[in-house]
């Protein structure tokens, strides 16, 4: 495994109380963390009602801190990634005072969390933010901040604990304050994640299935192109207005109510690309099922077989993968002891997730580095829990 970017929680919260003990001059008195993840297959479903399969990482964002008298929230992340400043502060909402969001960006995930949690009156709090989430590589660091802010102010100022409300509020406030109109997925398994199992999550009934993934001979390798994407970007939404006009065309109310041949029906009055997007998500979703069905067999065979599928349709439908994910997969491809490889997140760069026998590891790792034209990074994850609160001493 290459790159420090996996120490373990535990350290990381050590690092995390350290630095706030440098930083306000004494200890925290409340801690929270939630993980990044990644999605093994259902990609660009979640805001078209279907089915995605993603599982947490062992990459956490943490935060430590603790209440203040005055109504001051101040907050410091030790991210080098972040943009300056690292320290900003910001008064607690209410009584007729709404945050909005602003410079710099980091900040907007925490302000959006503060803004929109329900529970109150609130206090002020300071507060420091470590993260072994790799920013911007398509493994949620946003919605890691996200739900592992909500966690900590649980901790400050307990809600009623619904599951479900929490990853709803995350997504408002990447929506709201990073203008990021996503879907639930992200946040969803950040909050729900579960130790050695992928998480089938229904964005329709927000409905969940656990997915047992702990069996010693396969893992799931991440592989980071270290190619940045910005989902802030017009990709994403237009991908979504392109769904939902083909769904309209249709006449249902999203693109899980359609099947393939509803789609053939209406081709002719779609455009072209409209609806080549409307039947990689058709075809995503019947994917995602079948997958969960090979999982749960251990096929891994098919399960590798519909990763595949999935990347082409990525690549080609929908048109949010890039070169140097593709080199990654057709790299990972090469070798006989890999059952699958796709993109994984919204695309533009980011991570592929590569599934393979245990004992090929060196191999594959050694295989894409020599093939692919930049530098690659590593990292293997087995299923890891969703945000937790941790008492401290
Ligand atoms: C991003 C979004 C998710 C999802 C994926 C694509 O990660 O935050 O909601 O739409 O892209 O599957």
């Amino acid at each position: 495994m290459e790159g420090p970017r996996d120490p373990d929680l535990g350290s990381l919260l050590a690092a995390a109380r350290g630095s706030y003990r440098r930083t306000f001059g004494a200890d925290p008195k409340i801690a929270a963390s939630a993980p990044g993840r990644v999605n093994l297959i259902g990609e660009h479903t979640d805001y078209n009602q279907g089915f995605v399969l993603p599982m947490a990482l062992r990459m956490y964002t943490v935060i430590v801190g603790s209440p203040r008298e005055d109504k001051i929230i101040s907050i410091v992340t030790t991210a080098e990634e972040a943009e300056d400043p690292k320290k900003v502060q910001f008064p607690v909402p209410g009584e007729g005072l709404v945050l909005k969001p602003g410079e710099p960006r980091w900040a907007n995930y925490v302000k959006g969390v503060v803004q929109h949690y329900k529970a109150g009156p609130l206090p002020g709090f300071n507060a420091v933010i470590t993260s072994s989430v790799p920013l911007g590589a398509g493994l949620s660091s946003s919605a890691s901040l996200e739900v592992a802010t909500y966690t900590f102010l649980q901790q400050l100022c307990p809600d009623d604990r619904d599951p479900v409300a929490k990853a709803l509020v995350c997504q408002k406030a990447e929506h709201t304050f990073a203008m990021m109109p996503c879907g639930i997925m992200d946040q969803f398994i950040s909050v729900m994640g579960t130790e050695g199992h992928a998480l089938l999550l229904d964005c329709r009934s927000l409905e969940t299935c656990l997915v047992p993934l702990a069996d010693p001979n396969v893992l799931v390798l991440i592989t980071n192109s270290n190619v940045r994407h910005t989902l802030t970007g017009s990709e994403y939404p237009t991908r979504r207005h392109q769904c939902e006009e083909a769904a309209k065309v249709l006449g249902k109310p999203s693109l899980r109510e359609a099947t393939m041949t509803d789609l053939e029906k209406v081709k002719g009055l779609l455009s072209e690309e409209v609806y080549r997007r409307a039947r990689h998500v058709i075809g995503e979703i019947e994917r995602t099922t079948r997958a969960v069905e090979a999982l749960k067999s251990r096929d891994y065979q098919t399960f590798g077989q519909l990763m595949v599928e999935s990347h082409n349709s990525l690549r080609d439908d929908y048109e949010v993968s890039c070169p140097e994910l593709d080199e990654l997969v057709s790299a990972a491809m090469e070798i006989p002891e890999v059952y699958g490889s796709r993109m994984t997140g919204g695309g533009f760069g980011g991570c592929t997730v590569t599934l393979l026998e245990s004992g090929a590891a060196e191999k594959v790792l050694r295989h894409i580095k020599e093939k692919y034209s930049g530098k690659a990074t590593f990292y293997f994850s087995t299923p890891s829990g969703g945000a937790k609160a941790h008492p401290l001493p």
